[in-house]
């Protein structure tokens, strides 16, 4: 059985130059947790090129939308970025992950650190009723270089506090925390930073990040991963060691195209 299968793509947008997102249709058999990753490809001189990439819609919704950035000699990503509505793409068959809430011990915040296209498995996180039924309060950190990077920006401000289901949740539970590194804008700074400095929280309101009580999901570039993880290991947060075994936070790379 091939491990891969076409699906259709329903609709595209693109950020900026560097960053476009797009929806496929979905195959009934198609099953995923939220924060899953699956492969995603196009056929290239008659073979799939693929790359992981996380999927941003919550496994409640008819479509996959999936986040990606342009990477000019990029094999996959200079292809894909001219995607267009009813072209077809790639999807492998069999979603896995280590974003997942089941490898989280309960707690009392959840926190969300991402850079880049990192923000693309938790924006199915803060869609999952279960996110908000497991913790007090979704802070969702996303760090990025310039504001045009803030993908999702308006639907996380405007639309997702007023949606239709989770509107409510979203109000009261959900923070969001976009921080800009090489332009002006009202949070600036890496989340390393942020971090180290409690700035982070302070801003939020919130007491310092605990390990005892909060819990945490990274997901960017290898170093970020390092950096973040660094911080939290010396606050005497526990990695979940392998998947299905809990611990106080979880890891996953930003795949790049
Ligand atoms: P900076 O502008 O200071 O490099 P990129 O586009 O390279 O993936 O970066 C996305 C965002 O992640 C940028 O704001 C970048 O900050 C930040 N960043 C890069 N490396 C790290 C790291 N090791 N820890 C935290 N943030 C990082």
């Amino acid at each position: 059985m091939a491990a891969v299968a076409p699906a259709k793509v329903t609709e595209v947008k693109h950020w900026n130059d560097r960053l476009f997102s797009f929806k496929t249709e979905r195959a009934p058999e198609f099953r995923f947790e939220n924060g899953h990753f699956t492969m995603v490809g196009l056929e290239v001189e008659g073979k799939p090129a693929l790359r992981a990439y996380s999927i941003a819609s919550a496994n409640y919704e008819e479509e996959l939308e999936f986040l990606s950035i342009k990477v000019a000699d990029g094999l996959l990503t200079s292809r894909l970025q001219h995607i267009a509505v009813g072209d077809e793409v790639l999807l492998g068959k069999k979603p896995v992950g280590s974003l997942v809430l089941t490898d989280l011990h309960p707690g009392r915040y959840l926190y969300l650190f991402s850079t880049g296209t990192g923000l693309a498995p938790f924006m199915s996180i803060i869609r999952d009723p279960d996110a908000y039924a497991r913790y007090e309060k979704i802070v969702l950190v996303h760090g990025v270089r310039q504001v045009s990077d803030l993908a999702y920006y308006n639907y996380l401000t405007e639309e997702l506090p007023q949606h239709e289901y989770l509107g409510e949740e979203v109000r009261e539970k959900l923070l969001y925390y976009p921080t800009v590194t090489r332009e002006p804008f009202r949070n600036n700074g890496r989340i390393t930073d942020l971090l180290g400095s409690s700035k982070l929280e302070a801003d939020l309101g919130l007491p310092q990040i605990d390990p005892v009580q909060d819990r945490a999901m990274i997901c960017g570039s290898i170093a970020m991963l390092n950096d973040i993880s660094s911080l939290l290991d010396a606050r005497g947060f526990n990695v979940s060691p392998s998947q299905g075994v809990a611990g106080d936070y979880v890891i996953e790379r930003a795949f790049v195209g």
